[in-house]
């Protein structure tokens, strides 16, 4: 898809990882709404840094772990930019927890936030696009084909986004594509700081985190090459072949 001036919604846009996410597609010339939910200044912020890079940008506020937002949400954008052809889930929550340890609440915030909304999201924005064309880039870890032991309920919602992608690429096909992109460390989680994310990396083959331009380039290529559906891009520096 050329998606020079096209519409997307970012969610979770206001800060960090989705922040960049939204600053690549702005780089991309693509008109921006930028999803937030608790981070109303940075969303600003945000969005002020798209308008200064030529594209057309606004902040959206929702809290995303209640159903009825997130067609609410695509609606609100449709009205104020236009209908967005690209969708990029990436607001979640990040918590530990094993199967011991993981309480009713903290399952039920990540399935609420990390998938069921990214559902809900991908079935309002399939019916306002039709035919397409139309991509949707779900933000995904390396943990949800390769789990480990800490983070249960993390996993398992990010692992059913996988199997989300995979069946809505299936259904939705020919017109809108449906990617996941499984990410490495990127930043450190918050409250942690550079040394920390220094140490995590050690582990993995490429040594160090993934770069902002990395990140940008990962989404381009999903965004532009229309071959490509039900795909799970490891953005990782190999830290999914030596899990565990
Ligand atoms: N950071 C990494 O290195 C890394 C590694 C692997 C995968 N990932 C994935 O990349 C994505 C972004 O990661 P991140 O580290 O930037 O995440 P983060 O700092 O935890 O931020 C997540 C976003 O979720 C939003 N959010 C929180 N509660 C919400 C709610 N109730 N409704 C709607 N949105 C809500 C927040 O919005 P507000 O700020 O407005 O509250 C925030 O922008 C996630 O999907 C994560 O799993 C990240």
């Amino acid at each position: 898809m050329k998606v020079k001036g096209e519409i997307a919604l970012v969610t979770g846009a206001a800060r960090r990882v989705g922040r960049m996410l939204a600053l690549a597609l702005g780089r991309m010339g693509v008109h921006v709404a930028v999803h937030y939910a608790h981070a109303h200044d940075a969303a600003q912020a945000t969005v002020d840094e798209l308008q200064r890079l030529g594209v057309r940008a606004m902040a959206f506020q929702a809290d995303l772990t209640r159903p009825e937002a997130a067609p609410r949400l695509l609606d609100d954008v449709e009205r104020h930019l236009g209908t967005p052809r690209i969708l990029v889930n990436s607001a979640a929550v990040f918590e530990p927890g094993t199967v011991r340890e993981t309480t009713l609440e903290n399952w039920e915030t990540h399935m609420a936030l990390n998938l069921r909304a990214p559902f809900l999201l991908l079935q309002a924005f399939a019916r306002k696009v039709g035919a397409g064309p139309g991509k949707v880039v779900n933000i995904t870890d390396w943990r949800a084909l390769y789990p480990g032991r800490r983070y249960l309920a993390y996993t398992v919602s990010k692992a059913g986004l996988v199997t989300l992608t995979q069946m809505a690429a299936l259904e939705l096909a020919p017109g809108i594509q449906v990617n996941a992109l499984a990410l490495g460390a990127v930043l450190p989680p918050p409250g942690k700081d550079a040394a920390y994310l220094d140490r995590l990396v050690q582990r993995t083959p490429g040594r160090r985190a993934i770069r902002e331009e990395e990140l940008a380039s990962a989404l381009r290529f999903l965004l532009e090459n229309d071959a490509v559906t039900g795909e799970v891009l490891f953005l990782d520096a190999g830290a999914h072949l030596v899990h565990g």
